[in-house]
């Protein structure tokens, strides 16, 4: 599942960010006055305004320098209850600083990033072909132009469940030899001409591939793996970890994260059945939560959202590697900026 239908760029996008499943984070989350969230995913900063109104402080971080800078004035009503850091939620314990009551991530991207042409995540609006994040590193056009035809596919095909992944990486071999792709609308009339468009059709036929180039250009699978092992060692005994994903893949990391964390995968072996697994890192990990009927036709962007959350324990963080998670790897990494 990606995003909802009716999506035509790359994640479904509103002329301004309305916050997805607020009311259920802040149930997940329960902040009380004088404890520490941090706000993995600032953006437009919805879920942290309502985490500063229920008395808690913040510690806000966004790989995106445009919607840190957008954040400053917050941060200075907040009176010293919000920190603003820039910087990638992989790392969302060492930005923080000191071990917090609660982590919220609602991963992908904001509607501000998808409105801007400029971002070039978009191709309802003509731009460069960038969809990068933290605005540094490979784009979407280094990847389109200088990946090999084998990783091209990967990318649409695992990232994206793009159905013509090879079909178009065929293509884009063939037509980059005569002249590069650099901007969004360019990718996306190729592909349309390459696999058509039926009538009734409800996304582009673009509209996958460009998933897959987001998620892949912005490491997002190895992102969020890497954030839950942070938001472990960050949480203090009783924290609350909140987490909104917008697909499948990102929905199975979290998943199948909680589900060993809690204790409810592994521990002991067929030939030690009595053997512990160590310690629980989570408890009360609760079932994904969609958003309700209302939310949905208020704002079809949400369609695809489910939120996962569970309680931090005691028991000392446990670690692991980014191959724990099933991240798919194209070309021996989860991302093209790590
Ligand atoms: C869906 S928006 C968050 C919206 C926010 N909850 C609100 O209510 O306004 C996601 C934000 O997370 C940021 N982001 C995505 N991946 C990130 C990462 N790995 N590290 C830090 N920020 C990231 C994006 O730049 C974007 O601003």
């Amino acid at each position: 599942m990606m995003a909802g239908p009716g999506a035509d760029d790359a994640g479904g996008g509103l002329a301004r960010h309305i916050p997805v499943l607020l009311s259920e984070v802040l149930s997940a989350l329960a902040p009380r006055p004088g404890e520490t969230i941090v706000d993995g995913t600032f953006g437009a900063g919805g879920y942290t305004r309502a985490l500063l109104e229920a008395g808690a402080s913040v510690i806000a971080t966004d790989r995106d320098p445009d919607a840190i800078a957008a954040g400053r004035a917050l941060e200075a009503e907040a009176a010293g209850r919000l920190r603003l850091v820039e910087g990638p939620f992989s790392r969302l314990d060492a930005l923080a600083g000191e071990p917090v009551d609660g982590v919220v991530l609602d991963i992908g991207v904001s509607s501000m990033q998808l409105d801007e042409a400029e971002r070039g995540f978009s191709f309802r609006h003509d731009g460069p072909l960038d969809m990068r994040m933290a605005q540094a590193g490979a784009s979407a056009a280094d990847i389109v132009n200088r990946a090999g035809v084998s990783d091209l596919t990967r990318i649409f095909g695992l990232l994206g469940e793009e159905r013509h992944a090879g079909r178009i990486a065929r293509m884009i071999e063939k037509r980059r030899a005569e002249r590069p792709f650099l901007r969004t609308r360019d990718l996306a009339d190729a592909i349309e001409r390459l696999v058509g468009r039926k009538p009734g059709d409800r996304i582009h036929p673009a509209t996958r591939v460009f998933q897959g180039l987001r998620i892949f250009v912005n490491n997002e699978l190895g992102e969020l793996a890497r954030a839950l092992l942070a938001a472990e060692r960050a949480l203090k005994p009783g924290g609350r970890l909140a987490v909104v994903t917008f697909h499948s893949l990102e929905d199975r990391i979290v998943k199948r994260f909680l589900a060993e964390r809690s204790g409810r995968a592994g521990g002991g072996s067929r030939h030690l059945p009595e053997a512990k697994g160590p310690a629980a890192t989570f408890e009360r990990p609760a079932a994904a939560v969609p958003p309700s009927e209302a939310e949905m036709t208020a704002n079809p962007r949400a369609r695809s959202a489910r939120l996962r959350a569970a309680v931090r324990t005691a028991a000392p963080a446990r670690g692991g590697e980014l191959s724990d998670f099933d991240v798919p790897l194209i070309g021996g990494v989860s991302g093209a900026n790590q």
